[in-house]
This record gives C-alpha cells, structure tokens and sequence, in this order.
C-alpha cells in the first residue's frame, strides 16, 4: 500500500515534558506549546515542584512563556520521603496537579531529593490509590551493583510488580518505556498501566551512542537499550493498543553541559517530535495509529477528553536546525540536529 502524502490527527498531546524554568523555559517551551494541546509537566528543576504552591507558581511562569497559543500546562508533584499526603490530596482536588511524579533517589537529573524507599511513601501511595491519582514512575533501580543497563527490567521485578499488587487500585504511568520486558509487563497489567514511549527509543538504540565516537547528545535516562528492544518498543507504540502513548520526555541541556566530560542526561527532542513520530509511524507501515497513540490513547488513561481541533503532518522534508539559542547559555543541540526529516506539520 502506498503511504499518504498527507494526514490530519486530533491535535496531540505530549504525556511527558521537561520545561525547565527562567531563560530556558522561555526558549524551549514554545516548541511543546505550538504542536501540543497539553502536556504533563515533570516537576524535577533545581528545586523540584514538591507542594502545591510551588506548582501554582510554576504553572504561572509556563503560562507566561507560552502565552497566545492556548497550551494547558499538567502539573505533577515531586514525591519525597516527606511528601504530606494532605498537601497531596489538596492539590489533585483542587486541579493543580494531575499526577505524581516517583524518581527513585539519585536515578537521573535533579532526583536527589527523590524517594529512597518506596515503603517509606506507603501512605501518599494510598491517598493516591483513593484518589484515582495516576502513579509517574522513573523505573529505574539505583542499586550501584545494578548495570546500568538492566536497571528498568530489574525495577520491574523489584519495585513495580510488588507495588501493583500491594495497591490494587493504583494507576501508574511506567515513563519512557526502553525494554522489551517493559512493553510485555505493561500489556499484561490491564488498564491501569500505561506507558509512555519517546521517539528517540524509537530511533536509537544503544550502539547508537558510539556510532564513529562518543555521541553524548543521544545520553539520556534510561539510556537507550539494544535493537531487540528497539525494535520491541517501534512495534508497541505503532500497536495503536490503548496502554502506550506519546511522552516525548524532552529534556533540553545547554550544548556546554552536554558536551563535557561528565555530561547530562536529556534529549530535547520537542523541536521535530511530532514530524519524527509520524515518520517513525511511516516506517512502520502503521500511519493509521498515529492518532491513537499521540491523541487519544493518553486521553483516555487520564480521563481526559481528547483534543478536537487537528493538525496536517505533511510528507515534506526540512532540516532540523543544529542549536536553539537560548540567551545566557551556548544553546541546546535538539535531536537529530541537522539532519533531514521527512514529515512536516503544516
Ligand atoms: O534523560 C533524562 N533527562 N532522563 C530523565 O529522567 C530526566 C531528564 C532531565 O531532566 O534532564
Ligand atoms: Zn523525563
């Protein structure tokens, strides 16, 4: 069959974004805003979103830095070994937060304040199990002994499935899938998992990163996996099953900090994020489940209505530019930077 020139798709939404704050907030946040409707707002900055008034006031400065183009910023609240239940619960019935973040204590950026024993959180667990408030996990384990490889599988079989039996009711997002063994377990929970799946562990995979010398702008975490999982994690998302959905987790760092000899982890992918699923969706032969996977899918695991207006992906080619500048810093390389893309929105 030959592949359309052209499609249209309910407006997407993005289920996992790092916006940052102050100048970089402002460079990078109309990239998300100008595609996506929504977007699930990672609570991780330099002094995470712990309470419900820091994410009021987040909320604001992303409001502010994407003012005029109608873009609802979904805030989430940083789990710590002292997060207050109450403050929880208020914040979710209020409408300030739709989620919860849990990053297990030193895992990736910004998570030191993180939880270090999920046992220890029982109780924000349960408040969150009564509420019907989604569970956001960085499935990864930390222990030192643990490749850094097969830190998601083996969060799996230590944190996740004892979590999932423990709290029956609980929904939990499983963030940026990288495995096999993910996309299995996540089809096998039934309706109260999802998972969100980027589309740089759509493309890259782990040889990737040294491909002719040291790539450090495809470092991220989870780091990217082997083929087999590649080519797993291509085959869930264009599914069209309900359980995966769009999560870009974009995660922009200037060039200077990527580019060092202990660089950061983060792909900031929200520049050609869209354009690169649809030719990921392309590739795949499954075009027609592009709409559910980053319109309607992630919807409907929140029990939120999707987005009724559209937009047109186009099969275009565009260049994807090489840095975004971003006052104060030396920029921020995005994913595939100068290379051609084949899909475009209109
Ligand atoms: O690569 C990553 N970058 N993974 C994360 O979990 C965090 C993110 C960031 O904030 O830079
Ligand atoms: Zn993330």
């Amino acid at each position: 069959m030959t592949s359309p020139a052209s499609i249209k798709i309910r407006r997407p939404d993005d289920w996992h974004v790092h916006l940052r704050d102050d100048e970089m907030l402002a460079a990078v946040a109309p990239y998300t805003a100008n595609v996506f409707a929504r977007a699930i707002v990672m609570p991780n900055l330099k002094k995470p979103v712990v309470l419900t008034s820091d994410a009021v006031a987040y909320r604001k400065r992303i409001l502010k830095a994407t003012d005029g183009t109608g873009f609802i910023p979904l805030m989430t609240a940083y789990l710590t070994d002292a997060t207050n239940p109450s403050d929880l619960e208020k914040g979710f019935n209020d409408g300030v937060f739709v989620a919860a973040k849990l990053y297990p204590a030193g895992a990736t950026t910004n998570s030191e304040s993180g939880v270090t024993d999920i046992n220890k959180i029982s109780s924000v667990i349960e408040k969150m199990e009564e509420l019907s408030m989604p569970l956001l996990v960085h499935g990864e384990v930390t222990s030192p002994d643990i490749d850094v490889f097969d830190r998601e599988a083996v969060f799996i079989d230590r944190v996740l499935e004892p979590l999932l039996k423990k709290h029956q009711g609980l929904k939990v997002v499983f963030e940026h899938i990288t495995t096999s063994q993910a996309v299995q377990f996540v089809r096998a929970a039934g309706p109260r998992v999802g998972a969100t799946v980027t589309i740089h562990h759509m493309i890259i995979n782990r040889s990737d990163m040294f491909k002719g010398g040291i790539r450090p702008h495809l470092y991220c975490l989870p780091v990217a996996k082997r083929e087999q999982h590649r080519l797993a994690l291509v085959e869930a998302a264009t599914s069209g099953e309900k359980c995966f959905f769009l999560g870009t987790d974009t995660a922009p760092h200037s060039v200077n900090v990527k580019e060092s000899a202990c660089g950061c982890a983060g792909i900031f992918s929200a520049p050609s994020a869209i354009e690169l699923y649809a030719q990921a969706f392309d590739e795949a032969g499954a075009l027609e489940n592009l709409e559910s996977f980053a319109s309607l899918n992630g919807p409907a695991f929140y029990g939120m209505d999707a987005n009724v207006d559209e937009i047109t992906l186009t099969r275009e080619s565009w260049k994807v530019p090489e840095v975004i500048e971003v006052p104060g810093t030396g920029g921020v390389a995005p994913f595939m930077a100068g290379k051609e893309i084949q899909w475009k929105i209109s």
